[in-house]
């Protein structure tokens, strides 16, 4: 079956509207809060016979005069990974945010999650330290300077 991929922008109301991406969401963030977007949301997705296997979630928040762009959520079925899907998803989800006029792409990410840590540097994200810890403690903060 071939995969196709997707790249989608929605308000948070036309996000509670979109079932096969919180669906995929919720088989891979189950002990997670449920993923409610305040925002623009940014989205891209990659499908198998329809069904989703991989997914690049972030929102778009205005802090000031700056425009930032908060990566959320990923996540790769074990199936497909390994084969650079992760970093595909998120440098279209970077660049969904340069053409929206985005700053700065912010993310993080759990100390243990090496892969998850490898894949976002691979993309060109570097750790920073950051002013408020917006994740709480004992993660790694991750950002991608747009401008
Ligand atoms: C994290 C996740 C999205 C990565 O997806 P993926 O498509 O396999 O990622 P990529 O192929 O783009 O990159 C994986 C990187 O980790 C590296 N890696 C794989 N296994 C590793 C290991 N055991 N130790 C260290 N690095 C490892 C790969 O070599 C690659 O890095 P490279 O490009 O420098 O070679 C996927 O594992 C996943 O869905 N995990 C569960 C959900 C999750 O943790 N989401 C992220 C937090 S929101």
């Amino acid at each position: 079956m071939p995969l196709q991929t997707w790249g989608a922008e929605f308000t948070p109301e036309l996000w509670d509207k979109t079932p096969h991406l919180k669906r995929f969401e919720r088989r891979f963030f189950p002990n997670d809060y449920v993923y409610q977007p305040e925002s623009r949301v940014f989205a891209e997705w990659v499908t198998n016979g329809g069904h989703v296997v991989a997914f690049a979630v972030g929102e778009l928040a205005i802090l000031g005069s700056k425009r930032v762009g908060y990566i959320t959520r990923t996540a790769v079925a074990k199936a497909h990974r390994g084969k650079g899907m992760n970093k595909q998803l998120v440098i279209a989800l970077v660049n969904r945010f340069k053409y929206a006029g985005v700053h700065n792409v912010m993310t993080y990410t759990v100390v243990s999650n090496v892969t998850s840590l490898n894949s976002l540097l691979g993309c060109g994200f570097k750790p920073y330290w950051p002013t408020s810890e917006w994740a709480g403690p004992g993660v790694v903060y991750l950002r991608y300077k747009l401008c």
